[in-house]
């Protein structure tokens, strides 16, 4: 079958179609045949090489990071998931491979599709799902009445980060360019700022959260709009210790307390916290979800849709940085 796959790290990142064996269940697998697949800046990230001191890929490497799809063979030891099952998954960031006919992915990383969303709609949410969710009840614990801020709210994160804020009880602020602005509303953001034309420190003071997307200066400047004791997560800033410990490289934990000291410090200084969360594979949180999308409080945002064989103009699109509002999805014919 064919797969897109990282050939090379060299010219930031060599990616090409290459016929790979049909993979078959482990005793916890599932094969999943793919309807679909979502695309992540992390794509990008990886292919240029990002991600070679944390994770020991062995090239050739097929990318992509979340899909939607069939069931067509379960392994010895799943029993509550059954060939021609529709299911959704982000597989373990060590076992990721989307781009190609058919994968192979632990059954505790999948959660039954949920009805009334195509392949495509749910190929795009697993990944920025469990971030928004992780950002929002593990490192940081909102609350109903809490204040939120989320940058970038029609972003691919962004987007699906605003509507589970709102989900979870929270006022959410979020920051987006001029010709979004409706979106954003549409989407449950309270209070919606055109990162273009306005500065967001004039609207939004004393937030419980801030979820960081953009990272570099934007981390210190957003941190600001933390009450006292609020929590900062970032998902783009400099990654702190815990993520050593999450990819089991404890030896980086240095390098990584290091690499955080800037943003623990700007946010000790005013009694707040800074955490980065790496997100991770989960399919029973994706489950726990599925009833809020099933009754729309969290619908997914699909901007571009191409077929797998167009993988390239595909990537061309997500690295362009054009391709908000939204997600770009690829999907493969049956
Ligand atoms: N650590 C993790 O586990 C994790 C998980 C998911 C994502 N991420 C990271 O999160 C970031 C966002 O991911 P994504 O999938 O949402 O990317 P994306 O779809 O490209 O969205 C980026 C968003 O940022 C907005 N933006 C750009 N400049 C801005 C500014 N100055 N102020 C406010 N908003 C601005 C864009 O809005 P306009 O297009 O309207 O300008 C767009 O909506 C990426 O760096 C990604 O790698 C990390």
């Amino acid at each position: 079958m064919k797969a897109y796959a990282l050939t090379s790290y060299r010219d930031g990142g060599t990616l090409e179609w290459l016929d790979v064996p049909r993979p078959t269940a482990g005793a916890d697998q599932v094969v999943v045949e793919v309807r679909a697949a979502g695309l992540n800046p992390l794509d990008r990230m990886v292919a240029a090489g990002q991600f070679r001191q944390l994770i020991p890929y062995r090239l050739p490497l097929v990318l992509g990071q979340e899909l939607a799809g069939v069931v067509t063979e379960v392994g010895p030891k799943v029993h509550d998931v059954a060939v021609g099952d529709r299911v959704f998954a982000r597989p373990d960031i060590n076992r990721i491979g989307t781009f190609t006919e058919a994968i192979a992915v632990d059954v505790a990383d999948t959660a039954p599709m949920p009805a009334g969303l195509s392949f495509a709609e749910a190929a795009s949410l697993p990944l920025v799902l469990l971030t928004a969710v992780q950002a929002f009840t593990e490192k940081a614990q909102v609350r109903p009445g809490d204040k939120v801020f989320v940058q970038g709210g029609t972003g691919g994160l962004g987007s699906v980060a605003v509507q589970v804020a709102k989900h979870l009880g929270a006022t959410v602020a979020t920051t987006v360019s001029t010709s979004n602005v409706e979106l954003a509303r549409s989407l449950g953001a309270d209070v919606v700022v055109d990162y273009r034309t306005q500065r967001y420190e004039d609207h939004v003071k004393d937030y419980d959260v801030v979820l960081d997307t953009l990272g570099r200066d934007e981390t210190l400047r957003s941190m600001k709009v933390l009450r006292s004791g609020g929590t900062m997560v970032s998902v783009a800033g400099a990654p702190d210790p815990e993520l050593a410990a999450q990819l089991g490289r404890p030896f980086l934990g240095p390098v990584m307390w290091l690499m955080s000291r800037r943003a623990r410090r700007a946010a000790r200084a005013q009694d707040a916290m800074y955490r980065f969360l790496f997100m991770r594979a989960d399919g029973s949180q994706l489950a726990r979800l599925t009833p809020a999308i099933e009754a729309g409080s969290i619908r997914p945002l699909v901007g571009h849709t191409f077929e797998l064989g167009q993988l390239e103009q595909a990537m061309a699109l997500l690295a362009s940085g054009k391709a908000n509002p939204g997600k770009i999805v690829v999907e493969a014919k049956p």
